[in-house]
């Protein structure tokens, strides 16, 4: 079975985005999910296309996408996928929004794409490679001081009533940083990790597709990926994240235990 290159992330990432980017100013259908869990037409457009489009290169592989769960029959080769991570934003009109494909091979993810379609950016990586934005490698932030460093994390759809609850943590490490930004894409919030724009990376309640890819696109550009006790299968449920420069990460893990 051929198995697919970082070229084919790249250009199905890439293909994926040209969708959001053309419907991106016009108006959408939102439906419901959650209270504040929407999704548009466009995740699902996103999201079809790249399944079929994989099913006709890769026949027999198999998926598990955000808007169309797994799929029955879960063989070696899992591509793992969020065909618009950043809804809220895109919904509004924030253009801070992604595709984030993964590629799993027998239970390990060796390729990522994240592509943000209104910058032009391009982040991927391969296991054991290295991992680039736009071609250019990609190097995470050597930060070592909390008071010096730029953090950022996002907060689930029951964000309003979640036990523990992220806001703590939130104005905790706010007020010993410079600053805790809320971007409202968890694969971009990884990319800006991988290439050294943020210093420091949590979130918790996650699903695999907000992270396979750019936590592969981090760990590959010497970042810290763990999940936020430290466990190092941060795709292991329950899923949170914790990503961060070498010597940042076991300063934040020390902030973000549980009372
Ligand atoms: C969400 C975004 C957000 C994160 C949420 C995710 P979606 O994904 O990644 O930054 O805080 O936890 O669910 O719904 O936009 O694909
Ligand atoms: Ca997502
Ligand atoms: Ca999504």
């Amino acid at each position: 079975m051929t198995l697919p290159t970082l070229a084919d992330l790249e250009r199905l990432a890439r293909q994926a985005g040209q969708i959001l980017s053309e419907s991106y100013e016009k108006d959408h259908k939102v439906d419901y999910k959650g209270v504040i869990d929407l999704v548009t037409e466009v995740d699902h457009a996103s999201e079809k296309f790249l399944i079929d489009e994989i099913s006709r290169l890769f026949p027999g592989h198999s998926f598990l996408a955000e808007e169309s769960g797994a799929s029955a029959d879960q063989t070696e080769h899992l591509w793992i996928i969020d065909p618009l991570d950043g809804t809220v934003n895109y919904a509004h009109g924030v253009p801070l929004f992604c595709v984030s494909i993964a590629y799993s091979y027998h239970g390990q993810v060796i390729l990522g794409a994240v592509y943000d379609p209104m910058r032009d950016e391009m982040f991927s990586a391969e296991r054991g490679k290295g991992s680039w934005v736009n071609g250019r490698p990609l190097k995470a932030s050597t930060s070592d001081e909390l008071q010096k460093s730029l953090l950022v994390t996002g907060f689930p759809y029951d964000s309003w009533n979640a036990k523990p609850s992220n806001f703590d943590f939130f104005v905790k490490l706010g007020k010993m940083t410079q600053g805790v930004r809320r971007l409202g894409s968890a694969a971009l919030d990884l990319c800006y990790i991988a290439a050294g724009r943020l210093d420091g990376y949590w979130e918790l309640s996650l699903k695999a597709w907000d992270l396979a890819a750019g936590g592969l696109i981090a760990e590959e550009a010497g970042a810290l990926v763990t999940n936020i006790t430290g466990g190092s299968n941060y795709l292991a449920a329950p899923i949170s994240i914790l990503a961060a420069s070498q010597a940042l990460h076991p300063k934040m893990l020390e902030q973000l235990k549980f009372e």
